[in-house]
């Protein structure tokens, strides 16, 4: 499977990058409930001795911040023998390439026709699909950084061209993997809830001017596609209804509240029924300084509650900021399991101390994207699970403009150009700031 060109290209450069500082070096202490965590890690072991004939050949198109993670994964899995990476601006790539010891390239299909086999999309949000339809007509198997893209057009289309090309598509959600989160997710199918009838978001951080000022694309409604709801929030709002099944209907409203230079919301809100009756509500914002934490909560029918910090105090940035808090069962009362929650959060915490929790998480579902390749099954996060948050950020952006209930399932509006309300009038009067003290900012 590794062509004659990719061996002599990667004995002449070496494949091993400068950086000898590895999440793999790390020994992860072991969580005590074996089987449901992590069993992508369990299975590494099966592709550990995997024949450089059987890996497959891997790139990287986007070479920016969270791109550097990427790499590292690419580098250190078994199952992966990483070659290249794709950026359009060439001179990035080769930096980045140089790095990584792999082959550098402008345009994806180049790079695919070179032989690589599976490629990850580390691009801003707008420009997830025109790469990733690229890479899947050249015949690549793709992953996209979250979310799958800014607009359900965008996604239709993804999976798609992915479809018929017989290739896979997945979607990073790398917080779906936290030990907590999968408690909950366990609890649940277990019925430990009876019915789950009530779920929340609150995800309330930070970002400040630097960080909008760290790349021209965000903060801006076409570059970055939107604010909270297309960056920051995505993995809550993706665990959310994870947890709670499809949504039926949703109230939303959003605004920018105190970052003036920016176009994009930093806030928002929404109501939402789910179709099995269950009733939630999300609270997302950039706007708390210092940030407070990420929080989802889902209570049953059996009047038992459950909980997840997922992020705590200041937030991860990728190439920015490194992870500070573990994340934690923060509310767990099923009856006769309540003594567990402080067991399970000290187990937590000596996990998170034992990993370089940047890179390990990112490095499992990467891993899993690999193996459904090799094992021809689906990966843990295809496609259209992903799309699943678009529609429902997309749903808060059109209740805002139409000022209604939006009913599921949504479509594409093919006919409008206003980017689901995001570029009309209404998006500049959703800022507290008038366009005057805006461009004295
Ligand atoms: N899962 C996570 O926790 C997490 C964390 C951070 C970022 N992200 C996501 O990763 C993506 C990238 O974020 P970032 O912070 O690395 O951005 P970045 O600006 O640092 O990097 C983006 C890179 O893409 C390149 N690029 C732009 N258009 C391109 C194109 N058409 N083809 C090839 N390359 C192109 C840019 O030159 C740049 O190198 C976003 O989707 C973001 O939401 C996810």
């Amino acid at each position: 499977m590794v062509s004659a060109q990719t061996s002599k290209r990667r004995s002449e450069s070496g494949s091993r990058p400068p950086d000898g500082d590895t999440a793999a070096t790390k020994q992860p202490r072991r969580h005590s409930e074996a089987g449901f965590l992590f069993q992508n890690a369990q299975a590494a072991s099966k592709h550990q001795d995997l024949d450089p004939m059987e890996k497959l050949k891997t790139g990287i198109i986007g070479t920016g911040k969270v791109g550097h993670l990427h790499a590292t994964a690419l580098t250190e899995l078994p199952e992966s023998e990483f070659t290249a990476v794709c950026n359009v601006n060439f001179k990035g790539a080769q930096a980045f390439a140089e790095q990584y010891r792999v082959k550098a390239y402008a345009d994806v299909e180049d790079m695919v026709a070179g032989g690589v086999q599976a490629v990850t999309v580390c691009t801003p949000h707008p420009l997830h699909a025109g790469p990733t339809i690229k890479a899947a007509r050249a015949g690549a198997h793709v992953i996209v950084e979250k979310p799958l893209a800014s607009s359900l057009a965008d996604c239709d289309a993804m999976i798609r061209a992915a479809k018929e090309a017989r290739v896979k598509l997945a979607m990073i959600s790398q917080r779906r993997l936290y030990a907590p989160v999968q408690r909950i997710k366990k609890a649940i199918e277990d019925h430990k809830l009876g019915q789950p009838i009530l779920g929340t978001v609150n995800m309330l951080g930070w970002r400040d001017q630097a960080y909008y000022q760290s790349n021209a694309w965000r903060g801006t409604w076409l570059g970055e596609g939107g604010g909270v709801l297309v960056n920051q929030a995505p993995h809550q709002l993706d665990i959310l209804q994870w947890f709670l099944g499809p949504i039926d209907q949703l109230f939303g409203c959003w605004a920018n509240l105190n970052h003036p230079y920016i176009e994009v919301e930093d806030t928002a809100a929404a109501i939402i029924r789910f179709k099995n009756g269950a009733l939630g509500n999300i609270l997302v914002s950039n706007s708390l300084n210092p940030a407070l934490y990420g929080k989802v909560a889902v209570h049953g029918s059996s009047g038992a509650s459950v909980g997840v910090q997922t992020d705590g105090g200041a937030m991860f940035i990728a190439g920015m900021s490194n992870i500070t808090e573990p994340p934690i069962n923060d509310l767990w009362k099923i009856p006769g399991e309540e003594g567990l929650l402080e067991s399970w959060q000290q187990e937590d915490t000596a996990f998170f101390q034992s990993i370089d929790p940047t890179r390990y998480y990112h490095q499992l579902q990467i891993q899993d994207f690999l193996q459904a390749i090799l094992e021809d099954r689906d990966p843990m996060m295809p496609g259209e699970e992903g799309q699943k948050t678009v529609e429902l950020f997309t749903a808060i952006y059109r209740s805002q403009r139409d000022n209604r209930v939006v009913p599921f399932p949504l479509v594409p509006e093919t006919d409008r150009t206003d980017l689901d309300g995001r570029l009309t009038a209404a998006s500049a009067e959703s800022s507290v700031w008038s366009p005057a003290e805006r461009r004295r900012m």
